[in-house]
């Protein structure tokens, strides 16, 4: 994978993809935005790979938004297309059926923002500050603010940021579950590839399925999620992992996984 504005480094079974453009505060550009898309379909395909963690270079910023020079001239046709390109990125991570996880080191602001609600979970550095501020702007949130922030925090507190654009840290964050842990800055990436090695350990197809199911639980009625939650429950049921897992806890010893 050869990039120039992402750097992906591997280590054991985590892949971090770090976006690099620290002079815009990592601003996602179109180039960003085809690079992460390809990133995260390669590293989908890429079995040595377990677990993903996104974040941004430099200590400043995770992601300062989409790059508002890019966006200032396009029309509305270019303006939907763009729009279109970011939702594919989070389309590509909600497929992957890996988990991707936000280590979040700075700002993290409009598409940066959203970026993060893209991902499984967050985990931020007390540095961290989160905010839809495309109302100052006179846009709305164009990469799936409008749609992922509200099912994630709740409406009245997504309408709140969305519609002030106010800036909150990480503390705020964490406490209203926009967050799911908050490190200390030289701690965060640590704790990130720790989360995605733990949930590398277990069954890989079990991970897949769960991530399928949690994700599926935010558009499908609870009858058609619980269906759905069914039949993966009844697929696992014909792999070698579910027989390995369940043998293994029976004889009191670690399972090996292999992903079939
Ligand atoms: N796009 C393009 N460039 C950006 C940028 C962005 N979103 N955010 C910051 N930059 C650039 C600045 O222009 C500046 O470049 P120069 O050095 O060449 O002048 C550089 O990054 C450093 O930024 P600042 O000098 O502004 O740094 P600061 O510490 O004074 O402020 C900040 C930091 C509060 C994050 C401020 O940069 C800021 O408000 N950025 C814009 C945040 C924003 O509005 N994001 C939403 C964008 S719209 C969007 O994302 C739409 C969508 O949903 C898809």
């Amino acid at each position: 994978m050869d990039f120039q504005t992402l750097r992906i480094e591997k280590a054991g079974v985590t892949a971090t993809v770090t976006i690099a453009r620290e002079k815009a505060l990592n601003a996602l550009n179109r180039q960003v935005l085809t690079e992460l898309r390809e990133a995260f379909v390669a590293l989908e395909a890429d079995d040595a790979v377990r677990a993903v963690i996104v974040t941004g270079a430099g200590e400043k910023a995770f992601v300062a938004g989409a790059d508002i020079a890019e966006m200032q001239s396009l029309g509305p046709a270019e303006a939907h297309a763009f729009a279109t390109l970011g939702h594919s990125v989070g389309d590509a991570i909600a497929e992957m059926g890996k988990p991707v996880i936000a280590a979040v080191n700075g700002f993290a602001l409009g598409g940066g923002c959203e970026l993060a609600l893209a991902c499984d979970f967050v985990y931020a550095s007390e540095k961290a500050k989160f905010g839809q501020p495309e109302v100052n702007l006179a846009v709305v949130a164009g990469f799936g603010g409008t749609q992922r922030l509200p099912r994630r925090v709740g409406a009245g507190r997504a309408m709140e940021l969305l519609l002030t654009g106010d800036m909150i840290g990480a503390e705020e964050a964490l406490r209203i579950g926009l967050v799911n842990k908050v490190c200390a800055p030289d701690k965060l990436l640590e704790e990130a590839r720790a989360a995605g090695e733990k949930i590398a350990q277990k069954g890989p197809l079990a991970v897949a399925a769960t991530k399928r199911a949690v994700r599926k639980s935010m558009e499908l009625p609870l009858a058609a999620g619980n269906e759905l939650e069914r039949e993966l429950f009844a697929i696992l049921f014909s792999t070698a992992d579910q027989k390995e897992g369940m043998r293994a806890f029976v004889e009191k010893r670690a399972a090996r996984f292999e992903g079939r």
